[in-house]
């Protein structure tokens, strides 16, 4: 039988996510020292993924001296167009689960000589966004987080005012019948447990949480709908004070 704590919390789906985390954590851990080299066949060999990167990053609006936070950073592919798009006196802070993902990230920040890159080890589900950051970019990842509409959520209530936040990630492209996706996504097998990923459907929750949190949510289906980007800004809205209307950072706005 299964017991609930003090707060509601079922102790049986706990542990599960918490087997879940080690499980990934394992996983990336055995891929951190080629990811470079075997995320080129991602999802499968001859993937435009750089040009959704750049996609992304150019969804993001940067400008010179922008802060922006890369939320499961990996080994940080993301960091050189994040580079040229903040210049030297801006910064970058990516945060990742896995400590060998980001060994890797803190050599290539190393090899490249960037004095403006900050590393954390975090789990996206409970990372302290720090408060009044310019973007938020996520690629390849937050479809593996559970709890990625709260992650959404607690992005964008740390956005400066329109600040922007950006997720990129695969997706089962609609029509596409289940046993015809499991079959499409083999190849990417060890990154997750993919049969759970295709019933859970975690873009649509992207999706959702997007345009409940964001003023100008937008949604581009990418490569025959086998990726998504999503990505919107945090809006100002109009609070009534004594003095009349004043403008606020706040979503809906
Ligand atoms: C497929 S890799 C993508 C890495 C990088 N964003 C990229 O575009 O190459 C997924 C990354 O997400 C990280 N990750 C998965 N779940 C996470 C979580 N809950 N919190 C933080 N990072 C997580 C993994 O450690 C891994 O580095």
């Amino acid at each position: 039988m299964r017991r609930r704590d003090a707060v509601g919390l079922d102790e049986h789906s706990v542990s599960q996510s918490d087997r879940t985390r080690e499980h990934l954590i394992e996983t990336y851990r055995k891929k951190a020292k080629h990811y470079d080299i075997t995320s080129r066949l991602y999802p499968v060999p001859g993937y435009p993924q750089r040009t959704q990167r750049l996609q992304a990053v150019h969804a993001l609006g940067l400008h010179t001296g922008d802060t922006v936070i890369d939320m499961a950073c990996g080994t940080g592919l993301n960091f050189s167009l994040l580079q040229k798009a903040v210049g030297p006196g801006g910064r970058i802070v990516g945060v990742d689960l896995t400590d060998a993902m980001l060994a890797r990230a803190q050599d290539r920040v190393k090899a490249n000589g960037w004095s403006n890159v900050s590393l954390v080890q975090a789990d996206a589900a409970g990372f302290d966004f720090p408060a009044g950051v310019d973007a938020i970019l996520s690629t390849y990842a937050l479809t593996q987080v559970p709890e990625c509409a709260e992650v959404i959520a607690r992005g964008t209530a740390a956005l400066a005012a329109g600040g922007r936040l950006a997720v990129l990630d695969l997706k089962v492209p609609g029509r596409t019948p289940g046993w015809l996706a499991q079959i499409g996504t083999a190849t990417v097998r060890p990154f997750a447990a993919i049969d759970e990923w295709i019933m859970r459907r975690p873009w649509d929750a992207i999706r959702t949480a997007m345009q409940e949190e964001l003023t100008d949510p937008s949604w581009t289906e990418l490569f025959f709908g086998t990726a998504f980007l999503a990505a919107g800004a945090r809006g100002r809205s109009v609070s009534m004070d004594t003095d009349g209307p004043s403008a606020s950072a706040g979503a809906g706005g």
